[in-house]
């Protein structure tokens, strides 16, 4: 079988890749190793916030091996979830230093700190010897130009941080552009640290052009690829996933799991149906004519309209042909 060697790691998608799809998505579909879970924020004032912290309680994640996140700037506060979470079962945790969207940005947390190194360092130098998990990061080029990643990789290299995730991209950029692999070279051969690889790998040739360039890389991370095509992580470690036919079965039965798994959760239609609805924003336009019927599921306000209309999908059985940019 094909990369064997390679570790797959399931990105961290915030309102995607929870606890029920991570356990879901682990009983139909082979090839993924672990998960980084999506962040959890720190609260201050030592306290916790309890459905977040479940998302990551061992005896619900029997599916996948995962790393809790953290998304934070205050060293205590930060210090006081990692231990709660090491005393969890959780060996070591990720921060989060990339997150683009503005309004976190802006209070320099996520790649909003990647413009304060000498903050990043202070935190890194407060946060390592006071808890007992072990840290990796997840960072992005910069958060207004790549060049930032500079002085920052020197404060990484002053810190004992297991391993660096790199989003080629500045946070500004949000998702425009493309992931910059001249720039991850760069920015891997300019640090001690070991590197793993993360961004806009949807299909064998994506996957393919990253193993070429960085044979050594072996640690390599995948988000929304998956939600696109549930079979990559199979594909990409030369298992058998089925043919056309079997692969819309394969579908269909883990669409309905995952529904079920949010049904639980979720009270009334609109959260029910707005989850789903994420899911399939990136799973519909895989299909060859995907258009009308995907748009008639995305307008579904109500469960049966909703169900009526996937069912109604599958039933076309449009020939499933991911591998499209994102
Ligand atoms: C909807 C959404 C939610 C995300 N949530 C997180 C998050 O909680 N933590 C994080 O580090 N990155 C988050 N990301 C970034 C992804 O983990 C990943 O770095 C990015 O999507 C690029 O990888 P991909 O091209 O394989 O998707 C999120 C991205 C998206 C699109």
């Amino acid at each position: 079988m094909k990369n064997q060697a390679i570790t797959l790691i399931l990105a961290p998608l915030q309102g995607f890749t929870d606890v029920t799809y991570r356990n879901v998505y682990a009983r139909h579909f082979s090839g993924m190793d672990e998960a980084l879970a999506p962040f959890i924020s720190t609260m201050g004032q030592q306290r916790l916030k309890p459905t977040r912290i479940q998302d990551v309680a061992p005896e619900r994640n029997t599916g996948c091996f995962i790393v809790p996140q953290i998304l934070g700037n205050v060293a205590e506060d930060f210090t006081f979830l990692a231990d709660h979470l090491y005393e969890m079962g959780h060996k070591q945790v990720n921060w989060n230093l990339g997150c683009p969207h503005s309004k976190i940005a802006k209070k320099q947390r996520g790649s909003g700190l990647l413009l304060y190194p000498e903050k990043i360092d202070a935190l890194l130098a407060g946060i390592i010897p006071n808890m007992k998990p072990s840290l990796s990061v997840k960072i992005r080029l910069g958060r207004r130009n790549k060049d930032e990643i500079s002085a920052l990789l020197e404060v990484f290299d002053r810190h004992p941080v297991d391993e660096i995730i790199l989003h080629p991209r500045t946070g500004e950029q949000m998702y425009t552009g493309s992931s910059d692999l001249d720039a991850f070279e760069k920015a891997e051969k300019a640090s001690r640290h070991a590197f793993v690889y993360n961004g806009d790998i949807t299909d064998m040739a994506s996957f393919n052009r990253v193993r070429a360039r960085f044979p050594h890389i072996r640690r390599i991370m995948i988000g929304r690829g998956i939600l696109a095509n549930p079979f990559l992580a199979e594909e990409i470690k030369g298992m058998d996933s089925g043919d056309q036919a079997r692969q819309l079965e394969r579908l269909r039965v883990f669409h309905d799991d995952l529904l079920a798994g949010y049904d639980k959760i979720f009270s009334g239609p609109g959260h029910l149906t707005g989850r789903m609805k994420g899911f399939w924003s990136y799973l519909g336009p895989s299909f060859d004519n995907h258009k009308k019927p995907l748009k008639k599921i995305l307008k579904a306000t109500t469960i049966p309209a909703y169900t009526d209309r996937v069912k109604a999908f599958f039933d076309l059985s449009l020939a499933f042909n991911p591998g499209r940019p994102l």
